[in-house]
């Protein structure tokens, strides 16, 4: 049992949606490392910001992430800063899983990155805040990957198919 696809980028690239998407077609189960967090303090994302602060947060996403990619199986979405984390980074580069890497554009992202409490480092000046850390962590989201998908003029649809076709040809590489 192991993670097999690992989806990464920024906030409102649709990692949730693709994952899900992705495991409903291939019959795979899906996890998502924000969610896996909800459950596990008991209370939502921005909570944890405002109660506890950003790095109480980066400590508990840290250690649900390595724990999902060491035990999970399927496809897992990752939030967007997981991949700061250097510890995490390792794990990613250890992990067997196809990882993708959903890019998209500030115009594309725009109407999803609004004014929305459940997405608390976009709280103010949203677009010019998601285009900052966009291209902090641009280059981590483009070494970790092994295919990036531009999503921003794609369906839900076809970016489930561009990662199966992506798959196959990376299988064909490998064998
Ligand atoms: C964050 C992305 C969010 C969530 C948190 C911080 C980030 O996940 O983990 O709000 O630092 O980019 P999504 O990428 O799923 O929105």
């Amino acid at each position: 049992m192991t993670v097999e696809y690992l989806l990464i980028g920024p906030m409102g690239a649709g990692k949730s949606t693709v994952g899900a998407a992705l495991a409903e077609k291939l019959n795979l189960s899906f996890a998502d490392t924000d969610f896996l967090i909800e459950s596990d303090q008991s209370k939502s994302v921005s909570d944890i910001f405002i109660e506890d602060g950003e790095s109480h947060f980066r400590l508990v996403e840290e250690s649900i992430v390595i724990d999902a990619l060491r035990d999970g199986d399927g496809v897992l979405a990752l939030g967007g800063g997981a991949v700061t984390s250097p510890i995490t980074q390792t794990a990613i580069k250890n992990s067997t899983a196809l990882k993708i890497f959903l890019d998209i554009s500030l115009s594309a992202v725009s109407p999803r990155v609004g004014f929305d409490s459940a997405r608390p480092l976009l709280m103010v000046n949203p677009r010019q805040k998601w285009l900052e850390l966009m291209e902090a962590r641009r280059p981590i989201y483009e070494e970790l990957a092994d295919v990036k998908i531009d999503v921003s003029e794609l369906s839900i649809a076809e970016i489930v198919e561009s990662i199966i076709l992506k798959r196959r040809n990376a299988s064909d590489i490998k064998s």
